[in-house]
């Protein structure tokens, strides 16, 4: 596979590729850039934080969830690339400095490059942008401390008019294909072909499991794939968007679903990590399906010509067994939308931490009242069977009944109808189906205006 993008300003055009190379190695064992740290090599830490930039803007990536054809076409910055030509700091550099913000110095890399990404894009929650750098000795004060002082600088010239990367050498290429219709021709001729979206699942296969993952092909670069389009009656969310463009859409149309997202993994993470990748890999943990069930999403399924749409909740028959063919391919999923009508969706996320964490119980509560009386209730959880599923029982208990506690209350003892969870790492079965049926009293106590969202909830 041939690539071309910019590294730190300079072009760089690499032939035949191994496409499951992965950024890091390549930066590190290649090219002597040794700046980016490898810590955990699975998206973890941080230390390996890239910025890239492409049409879309500047967003910070881990190197290590990064194959080298993910950056065709685009420009990737290190830390070597954050001082200006003539050496002279970076403000976020700079700050980091003069606040004391490291020690160590091993995270350092990841977090000043993390913060520039986040200055470009007019981040001003810190903490947010850092979820995903760890630091296990300075502390964060000092960090949080510099990255206040530098957010409002100016963007330094030699970042803002950074070039977006030179033209894509892949477009011509069948492993990285510009439109849906070559990806569809492709996966028609090649059905075991492995697809690569924002490789935050598979790039984990390669680096802690040394799988070869054989044939590849790569969907981020299909730019209508990538779109998300609002219409009057209808919101389209490509398979390649990212998790970052799904929250901040979502933030116009349903709030809660976007606070949520702010809590999946980091921004590094959120930045790669795809909408169809959530979806297509069949977790029972997966952030966005519950949601996405809640608010009567729609897949869509493409193979070759053919496109077939089904109920998001059918995609999803059994613990790794989805409706998907051999040679076919998430498309898109579109999500109803009623122009005018505020959002009825809640969703609570239950992880042992507050960011950077897999769910152990995700519930998405999508319940329309009118006249005091429950119209029609739409309730999905992940974390309490082997896929994201419905409650049915839960949903017919409420369904018709006032919207009153002692109905919630009636409606919660149902969900032990509905699932059977089972005991891992994360949670035991028992502590699940508690915490199942109390998302749904806290959904009603959010309702009658009890502060329940953690961030507002004071000691
Ligand atoms: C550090 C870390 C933290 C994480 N935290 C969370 C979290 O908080 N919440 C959460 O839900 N997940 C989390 N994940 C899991 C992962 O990020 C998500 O599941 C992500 O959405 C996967 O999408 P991707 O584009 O990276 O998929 P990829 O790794 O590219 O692909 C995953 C699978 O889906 C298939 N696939 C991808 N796109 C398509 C398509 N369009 N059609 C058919 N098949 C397709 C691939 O072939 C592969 O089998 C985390 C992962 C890491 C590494
Ligand atoms: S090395 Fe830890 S996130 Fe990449
Ligand atoms: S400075 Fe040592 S881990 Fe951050």
């Amino acid at each position: 596979m041939d690539i071309a993008f910019l590294l730190n300003g300079e072009t760089v055009t690499l032939r035949d590729v191994d496409p499951t190379t992965t950024a890091l190695d390549w930066l590190r064992e290649t090219r002597g850039l040794t700046g980016t740290k490898e810590g955990c090599n699975e998206g973890d830490c941080g230390a390996c934080t890239v910025m890239v930039t492409d049409t879309h803007g500047s967003r910070a990536l881990n190197a290590c969830l990064l194959f080298l054809p993910q950056l065709d076409g685009k420009a990737l910055t290190t830390v070597e690339g954050l001082a200006a030509p003539d050496g002279s700091l970076h403000p976020v550099q700079q700050a980091m400095v003069e606040h004391h913000g490291s020690q160590c110095g091993f995270c350092t890399p990841g977090i000043v490059v993390s913060l520039a990404a986040g200055q470009i894009a007019g981040e001003t929650d810190h903490a947010r942008q850092l979820a995903g750098n760890l630091c296990r000795c300075t502390g964060y004060a000092p960090i949080l401390k510099a990255a206040e002082i530098a957010a409002p600088k100016q963007v330094p010239k030699w970042l803002r008019d950074l070039p977006t990367g030179p033209d894509p050498r892949g477009a011509s290429q069948a492993h990285l294909p510009a439109t849906i219709d070559s990806l569809a021709a492709f996966l028609t001729d090649h059905p075991g072909a492995r697809i690569v979206a924002g490789a935050t699942d598979v790039a984990l296969w390669v680096n802690k499991q040394f799988r070869d993952l054989g044939e590849v092909v790569f969907v981020s670069q299909i730019e209508e794939m990538v779109r998300i389009e609002t219409a009057p009656y209808m919101i389209r969310i490509g398979a390649a968007a990212s998790i970052e463009a799904l929250r901040l859409a979502m933030a116009d149309h349903h709030p809660h679903f976007a606070d949520m997202l702010a809590r999946f993994s980091s921004a590094q993470v959120r930045s790669a990590a795809t909408v169809g990748g959530n979806i297509a890999n069949g977790s029972p943990i997966g952030d966005a399906p519950p949601p996405l069930i809640a608010l009567g999403a729609t897949l869509i399924l493409r193979r070759g010509e053919a496109t077939r749409e089904i109920a998001l909740e059918d995609f999803f028959i059994d613990y790794g067994k989805q409706d998907i063919a051999p040679g076919e391919f998430v498309e898109a999923v579109t999500v109803p939308r009623t122009p005018g009508e505020a959002s009825r969706l809640r969703v609570y996320k239950l992880s042992k931490r507050f960011d950077q964490d897999i769910s152990a119980v995700l519930g998405a509560f999508n319940i329309i009242v009118e006249g005091g009386k429950v119209q029609s209730a739409r309730i999905a959880f992940g974390g309490m069977a082997g896929t994201p599923k419905r409650a049915r029982a839960v949903e017919a208990a409420l369904t018709g009944q006032p919207w009153t506690k002692a109905s919630v209350e009636a409606a919660m003892a149902a969900m032990a109808q509905d699932f059977t969870p089972l005991s891992d790492m994360r949670a035991s079965k028992d502590y699940r189906l508690a915490a199942a049926a109390n998302m749904l009293m806290r959904c009603w106590l959010e309702d009658h205006g009890a502060p329940v969202n953690l961030a507002e909830v004071q000691a």
